[in-house]
């Protein structure tokens, strides 16, 4: 059925055993900077290791400040709370997104409002957004979180001018998007606050641990503060003067992050020679990055005919030892934010029929 396929993806790869979707890639230096660390005995919240891989991620992303956390969903409660979300006020994100871009909205006990997506970008629709706005003057929306699907960014800009029109905060979700710029910024400088992830699954790990990206010094500080348990700096006193979390990235994380930071170039320019095959290969059915837009390509996708054929295709690859996945569920279709306010959701209603995630990892 798919027999074309099966064989091309299995000649990239060079095997006819299990192909995974994403994997790791280490070497030496990580075995060499873990054990450095577990050495130095600095392996939990404080060392030299974690400050470094901040300022290494600050500098890569061309950012002011960075601040690294526990994962990609910490990092994103932290922005919202630091966006001053607070209960009961609304957040509007895309339909299309991880759940983790959700939950993180309800952790503040705020509302998600979830809208359509760009057939091109598979991001937030900024007219969509405007759309939405203008008809709801009365709803008190107080940021919207745009994603950058699959490391491809979204129509940020757009999106930015629309939120400062609103007098909305901004917060990008760059959990996939690491390496991805749009128009030669790196993604999480347009809006307020960026988050990234260095989950196993994305072009780089830290095992789990993410990163918040600010232009604003004075927020980087706060967002310090707040995922320190809200500490105050004293040598030897217990002082805290809010609500804090226990939400800062290990040492012993950042150590494998330094490492793997070393090879991001390298992973980037294979994944991009990844994608050209494919879409070589696919033609039409292979989603390009956007115009204006240099693409992680994180996660390779392809578009099927209808669901039927969507369905077909990957149960069939799976079978035969290959690994890919439909997109997520829409947001609004999940029990826990089934009744939450949306609009048009035509993009993302047929994006989810369509596409699949087909094998993306590299090697060095
Ligand atoms: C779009 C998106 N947002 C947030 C997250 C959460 O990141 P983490 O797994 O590091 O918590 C992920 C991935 O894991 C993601 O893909």
């Amino acid at each position: 059925m798919f027999n074309n396929e099966i064989e091309f993806i299995q000649n990239l790869y060079s095997t006819r055993e299990f192909i995974t979707l994403h994997q790791p890639f280490f070497d030496d230096r990580e075995k060499k900077f873990v054990t450095d660390c577990i050495e130095s005995g600095f392996v939990s919240s404080v060392g030299k290791e974690v400050n470094e891989f901040e300022e290494k991620i600050a500098k890569y992303c061309g950012v002011k400040k960075a601040v690294a956390c526990v994962n990609g969903t910490s990092g994103l409660h932290l922005a919202l709370l630091l966006s001053g979300v607070n209960a009961n006020d609304f957040v509007i994100t895309q339909d299309l997104t991880f759940v983790a871009t959700a939950n993180a909205i309800k952790y503040c006990n705020a509302n998600p409002i979830f809208i359509d997506i760009d057939k091109s970008t598979l991001g937030l629709s900024p007219q969509k957004l405007e759309d939405f706005l203008k008809k709801n003057p009365q709803l008190k929306i107080k940021a919207v979180v745009a994603m950058h699907s699959f490391g491809h960014p979204c129509a940020i800009d757009e999106i930015k001018i629309i939120c400062d029109k609103y007098g909305i905060k901004l917060i990008e979700d760059c959990a996939e998007s690491l390496g991805s710029f749009y128009k030669n910024k790196h993604t999480g400088n347009f809006g307020d606050i960026g988050v990234l992830s260095f989950n196993g699954n994305k072009i780089i790990t830290t095992g789990g641990g993410g990163m918040l990206l600010f232009n604003d010094e004075e927020l980087a500080k706060k967002a310090k503060h707040l995922s320190t348990q809200a500490k105050i700096n004293h040598p030897w006193e217990f002082i805290h003067d809010e609500i804090g979390y226990n939400y800062r990235m290990p040492n012993l994380n950042a150590s494998l992050g330094l490492a793997q930071v070393e090879k991001l170039p390298k992973l980037l320019e294979k994944k991009r020679q990844l994608s050209k095959k494919y879409q070589e290969f696919f033609g039409e059915r292979f989603f390009c990055e956007p115009k204006n837009s240099l693409s992680n390509y994180w996660l390779n996708s392809i578009f099927l005919e209808n669901k039927i054929q969507q369905q077909e295709f990957i149960k069939f690859t799976n079978e035969q030892k290959i690994m890919t996945r439909p997109v997520w569920r829409l947001m609004h279709k999940l029990e826990m934010f089934k009744n939450s306010i949306t609009d048009d959701l035509s993009t993302a209603n047929w994006v989810e029929d369509r596409l699949v995630n087909i094998p993306s990892w590299v090697k060095l």
